[in-house]
């Protein structure tokens, strides 16, 4: 296959990261298939879509025809079958739960056509942990996209040992087609690069708040104002989801049993009281 090939895209999930990701590729020129097992999501995806390209055209940053294209180019069900049933490229979007992502991926290997490329948006698990519940490894990878997708640039794609040079390739060329930066990564690493790298500061600035060093806004104001990032951490937490944070933390405490490991404190806290940032319109700061 090449990346010409690919005609239409499966997304499955419409949350936080799969309605943009979907928009991303519909504003590109390809088919797309939005899926979720919620009709709320689905109606939120598709009424979001609907605004966001109105107010670009306002804006003046994109053209009639142009949003006209690719609202016709999205669609939105609840049935996976129909979404991914002709789809030559998936990219899941789902929960950050593996036993949910293998049971998807063992759904998908199944329903789509034998050349359809699956691809996880996975924030930290690595593709060879889905790609054993397919038939199709070698066409199993990440493509992980950041949070606002239709804004962010960059896109990880990892090539796990089971995945062959052409659907690595094809990835990176579907990542510059959809108007993104691509980094490849050859090697299988938890949370790829840039989770890595957010995952340090932020056991670290969880840890100064639990140690009363400081508040959520003081560090944020510390973090814009010092090391010049666009939003200072718990903000970025409030915009990715605290609860993926959680989902994240909790999945790999289970793997490997160090209390280091575990959310902190404040992170049960803000999960247990179902503060998870602007998709609940509370997390550390709030939201209309
Ligand atoms: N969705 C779509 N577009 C958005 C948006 C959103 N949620 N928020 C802002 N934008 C667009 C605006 O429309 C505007 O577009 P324009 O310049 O073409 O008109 C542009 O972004 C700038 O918006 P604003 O002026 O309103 O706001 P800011 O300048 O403060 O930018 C931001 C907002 C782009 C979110 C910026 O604060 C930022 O870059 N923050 C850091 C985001 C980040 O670090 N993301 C990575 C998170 S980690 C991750 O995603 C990993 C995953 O696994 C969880």
């Amino acid at each position: 296959m090449k990346v010409e090939d690919i005609k239409k895209i499966c997304v499955i999930g419409a949350g936080n990261m799969g309605h943009q990701i979907s928009l991303s590729a519909a504003l590109a020129g390809f088919k797309v298939s939005c899926t979720d097992i919620s009709q709320e999501m689905l109606d939120k995806a598709q009424a979001f879509a609907g605004s966001y390209l109105a107010e670009r055209v306002k804006k003046g940053k994109l053209n009639q025809e142009l949003a006209d294209q690719a609202l016709a180019n999205l669609s939105f069900t609840n049935s996976l079958e129909q979404a991914a049933g002709d789809a030559d490229y998936v990219i899941e979007a789902a929960v950050e739960k593996i036993d949910i992502k293998r049971r998807l991926f063992a759904d998908l290997d199944r329903i789509t056509p034998p050349h359809a490329i699956l691809a996880t948006n996975s924030s930290f698990i690595v593709s060879s942990k889905v790609a054993d519940a397919t038939t199709r490894p070698d066409k199993v990878c990440n493509m992980h996209f950041f949070n606002p997708a239709l804004v962010m640039k960059l896109v990880e794609v990892v090539q796990g040992p089971h995945t062959s040079a052409e659907t690595a390739q094809i990835t990176m060329e579907l990542c510059e087609k959809i108007g993104k930066i691509g980094v490849l990564l050859k090697k299988e690493i938890y949370g790829f690069l840039v989770n890595r790298i957010l995952a340090a500061i932020s056991k670290e600035v969880y840890y100064l708040v639990d140690m009363g060093i400081a508040t959520p806004e003081e560090i944020d104001t510390a973090v814009v104002n010092a090391l010049g990032h666009p939003m200072g951490p718990f903000r970025l937490q409030d915009l990715t989801g605290i609860d993926l944070g959680y989902y994240v933390a909790m999945e790999r405490y289970q793997e490997t049993g160090n209390p280091n490991d575990k959310p902190s404190p404040l992170m049960v806290e803000k999960f247990v009281k179902g503060e998870w940032g602007k998709k609940t319109g509370k997390g550390f700061y709030s939201y209309e």
